[in-house]
């Protein structure tokens, strides 16, 4: 007998005034989503009411998360509300994972309209630990700030939600599942994917896995190591790196996702990446790299954990970016960085004449430049490095990115960062975090060094420390202009710009639940003789002015930063 048409239920609710999605979605504790009523449930729907009908009616959605606590509760609930919706196809990765880069990917691969994705990136996980929700669009990356604002307005005024409470989906087993719903004439369906199969098939069309297989597990070969820090991207490093270029097995550490990360916090960063720091520093190691939870973040590492800032980073990949078989393919049409990264991506630009863009921190922005074809290779510091073959920022394409920069000049990272620095000059960088501030104390901080900076006479002032002197060139909070649609973003950081280009930025994060003032600083040094300083040392004085300006210390109670980068 078959069974009866699965009921479609529309439920009352009341709106919450704080669904403003952020620059990595909408991020909360967990105890929010599950004890606020509906609290899920009405930010799922304002999604789906923020797309237009026939847009959404028979349309594929994307669905995958990065595995923390909460993700299969969840995906149960979006499944049962995508089929009340009226969208045809929900593609989810294999017990509700996914990570970042490849749920960019499989969105364009099944020309869905979009994606939702469970994930709170590097924020810790677990019971106690934090949720996260964002929207992607049909071009694989973060929703442009028209539709953030749009899903913000919807669940401002709320009042009811659209459900199949009776639906249940099997996330364990890949294949289609159907559903037949009441009141609608094709069946609903479910497509559990395996995304690491989507995702590498993508990467053995960007890379040479041949000259990387070589490097891997060749004659010659390097030894590498790689921390996936219990998150959602274990798998693919195992299927990529292990399996098919053929590292070693202890090559991958940390990679069975596990809902708390192990009780750690999911970044790669010095502070947080402690399990590969440690066992690089033994020198057993030629590379390292860590991801973030869900799998957009990248931290590199030459042997004895030699650092590579990310703002070098992705200066390194782009002075040698014809290493790299896409970009012989495709060409390079543009650089980009956030305006917080360091200029060193300036220099490469400069040099090779690529024409380089200054966007506000988030990879939306990236998105808008590469839809647009005038973008290929980006980066953020914050342990972000991208390119056009997605829309997300994407942790492994980094590691072989490096890889292949590694097999073609057959130096060492070290070697490699050596010489680039030794080309175009380095720029020292360094961003100091100060988590868990009071929130009042940071916003009346950044109101009033605005208004210092951008009084007129502070251009031209100059800052004595012992025989340095810097003067202040200019003086803002950044504000950009899309080149794209001429949209304007404010209010992104405040920068102070020394004379011979150092600067000065504040900016309060947009993805942490509590409070968080970054100050990042940034000094071009070109002297040979000068390039292989202690950033803490060589920023010492640029520091101190910038926490003399701000009265930082005073004000939070903090001599020192959480996070130094
Ligand atoms: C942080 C980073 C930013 C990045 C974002 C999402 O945002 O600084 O570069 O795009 O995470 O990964 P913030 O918390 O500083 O707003
Ligand atoms: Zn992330």
């Amino acid at each position: 007998m078959e069974d009866s048409p699965l009921q479609v239920l529309h439920f009352p609710t009341t709106p919450y005034p704080d669904q403003r999605p952020g620059t990595g979605g909408l991020r909360r504790k967990v105890f929010v989503f599950k004890s606020k009523i509906n609290y899920l449930h009405n930010f799922v729907q304002s999604v789906f009411s923020s797309i237009d009908l026939r847009d959404r009616q028979g349309s594929t959605v994307v669905v995958g998360g990065d595995g923390r606590y909460f993700n299969t509760t969840a995906i149960q609930v979006i499944v049962q509300m995508a089929a009340a919706n009226g969208v045809g196809r929900l593609v989810i990765g294999q017990n509700g994972f996914m990570s970042t880069p490849a749920a960019s990917c499989v969105i364009k691969k099944f020309k869905a309209i979009g994606g939702i994705l469970l994930t709170a990136s590097h924020n810790p996980g677990g019971p106690d630990g934090d949720f996260g929700i964002k929207f992607n669009t049909a071009n694989g990356g973060p929703a442009p700030e028209d539709v953030t604002e749009k899903i913000f307005q919807i669940s401002r005024s709320i009042e009811e939600y659209a459900i199949c409470p009776e639906l249940r989906v099997d996330l364990a087993t890949i294949g289609r599942q159907s559903f037949d719903l009441e009141n609608k004439f094709k069946p609903f369906t479910v497509e559990i994917v395996d995304p690491v199969e989507s995702y590498a098939n993508m990467l053995r069309n960007v890379f040479d896995f041949a000259a990387l297989k070589e490097l891997l597990s060749g004659e010659n070969h390097i030894r590498i190591r790689l921390d996936a820090m219990h998150g959602v991207v274990g798998p693919y490093v195992k299927k990529i790196l292990c399996e098919e270029l053929g590292s070693p097995a202890n090559s991958a550490i940390n990679c069975i996702p596990q809902e708390d990360f192990g009780g750690q916090c999911p970044d790669p960063n010095l502070t947080y990446a402690t399990d590969l720091i440690e066992s690089m520093k033994s020198g057993r190691y030629d590379f390292g790299a860590a991801f973030d939870a869900d799998g957009d973040r990248n931290m590199i590492l030459g042997k004895h954990g030699f650092f590579i800032n990310p703002s070098d980073s992705v200066a390194v990949i782009a002075a040698n970016v014809f290493c790299i078989p896409y970009f012989q393919h495709m060409g390079v049409r543009g650089f980009a960085r956030t305006m917080p990264t360091s200029g060193a991506l300036d220099n490469v630009a400069k040099a090779t004449k690529i024409q380089l863009y200054e966007t506000p921190s988030g990879w939306k922005f990236f998105g808008k430049l590469m839809d647009a074809g005038r973008l290929s290779l980006c980066g953020e510091e914050s342990f972000g490095t991208g390119a056009d073959h997605i829309r997300e920022k994407d942790g492994l394409w980094a590691v072989l990115t490096w890889l292949s920069i590694l097999a073609n000049k057959k130096q060492s990272v070290e070697q490699v960062m050596i010489h680039h620095w030794k080309t175009y000059g380095r720029n020292y960088y360094t961003r100091y975090d100060y988590e868990h501030v009071d929130i009042d104390t940071a916003v009346e901080m950044m109101l009033d060094l605005e208004v210092i900076i951008t009084e007129k006479a502070f251009t031209g002032q100059k800052f004595t420390i012992g025989d340095k002197t810097y003067e202040v060139e200019k003086a803002d909070n950044f504000e950009y202009s899309d080149p794209i649609d001429g949209s304007i973003t404010k209010n992104q950081g405040l920068r102070i710009i020394f004379k011979g280009g150092s600067r000065i930025i504040f900016r309060l994060s947009g993805t942490t639940l509590s409070a968080t003032i970054h100050l990042y600083v940034d000094s071009y040094e070109k002297d040979v003789n000068n390039l292989f300083l202690d950033p803490q040392v060589k920023l010492a004085e640029l520091v101190n002015i910038a926490l003399k300006l701000s009265q930082l210390c005073e004000r939070t109670g903090r001599n020192t930063p959480t996070v130094v980068t």
